[in-house]
């Protein structure tokens, strides 16, 4: 089902539009942008950086979430990610993990550039998450 996007939802997705612009993927062609924003409203952008050691590549959104948090930022909420696919292209697992870590109590909207996007709570997409929690826990 296609969202219809406030206009908070479309700044932050046609953030994640500009950036997808300038991703560098030459293995793939796969052009991924994201877009995060701050409880304050900051946007911070990403686009997915391909190595040629292929195992190197990074994706969109972890690209935006470091620029945020090496920029001192604590509070991340919601996050957009554009790729021009139909369906609409989910993150990966290493994404959610970091995602789940740094953005928990927000939504990701994925969307491509037809103009079709889909929600989903970060605190969905990763069940029974491991975090920092377990670091606590009483170690046999
Ligand atoms: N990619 C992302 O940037 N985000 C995703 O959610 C899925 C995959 C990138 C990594 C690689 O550059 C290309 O897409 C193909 O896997």
């Amino acid at each position: 089902m296609t969202l219809t996007l406030d206009e908070n939802q479309k700044r932050l997705v046609e953030a994640a539009a500009a950036a997808r612009l300038r991703s560098v993927a030459p293995f793939s062609k796969f052009l991924v942008g994201a877009a995060v924003e701050t409880k304050e409203g900051k946007i911070y952008t990403g686009c997915n950086i391909e190595s040629a050691s292929y195992g190197l590549t990074v994706c969109a959104e972890r690209v935006a979430i470091w620029k945020a948090i090496s920029e001192g930022e604590r509070n991340l909420t919601n996050l957009a990610v554009v790729v021009d696919t139909e369906p609409l292209t989910p993150p990966c697992g290493t994404c959610r993990q970091i995602m789940w870590e740094f953005c928990n109590d927000g939504y990701i909207i994925l969307a491509n550039l037809d103009g079709h996007a889909e929600q989903l709570a970060i605190g969905d997409l990763q069940p029974r998450a491991f975090d920092a929690r377990f670091l606590e826990l009483k170690r046999k």
